[in-house]
């Protein structure tokens, strides 16, 4: 498997991208899928500020359009904070969608700072879990 550190380099590229002209925090996701492909997605932020979509949930959606639906780890990049971001509890319910409890996710404001983490840990308690197995 790809290490944390070069999956992170690849959601610091995705900040690249990102549209923040609002909240000027820039943030980058990159999802690796099952089979050894990786997905990109960056923040899209709305002048109708609730519209904004997170990195995370846009590296989701575009990998879900591209055919996959597993996903073994997930890097985020937030180079504007001052400390390491994780997920949003929003995108933590939706990455676990298609992620196991024990998938990784690794966070960070820069690279020499990383948080390794699971999706479980990040959501405990999922008591919609077994809605989810029905799924398959
Ligand atoms: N943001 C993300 O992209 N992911 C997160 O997990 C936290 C927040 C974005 C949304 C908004 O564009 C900016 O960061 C500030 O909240």
């Amino acid at each position: 498997m790809m290490d944390a550190q070069a999956l992170y380099e690849m959601a610091l590229q995705a900040t690249e991208n990102s549209y923040a002209p609002y909240s000027h925090f820039r943030v980058g996701a990159a999802l690796l899928c099952e089979d050894g492909s990786v997905f990109l997605g960056t923040n899209v932020e709305n002048r109708s500020y609730g519209l904004t979509i997170c990195a995370e949930r846009s590296a989701v959606v575009s990998a879900i359009a591209a055919g996959k639906r597993r996903f073994t780890a997930v890097a985020i990049a937030t180079p504007d904070a001052e400390g390491p971001v994780g997920p949003c509890g929003a995108c933590r319910q939706v990455l676990s969608e298609f992620m196991e409890g024990g998938s990784l996710v690794v966070f960070g404001h820069r690279k020499e700072e990383l948080i390794t983490t699971t999706i479980g840990a990040l959501l405990p308690q999922d008591s919609l879990h077994e809605l989810r197995e029905k799924r398959k």
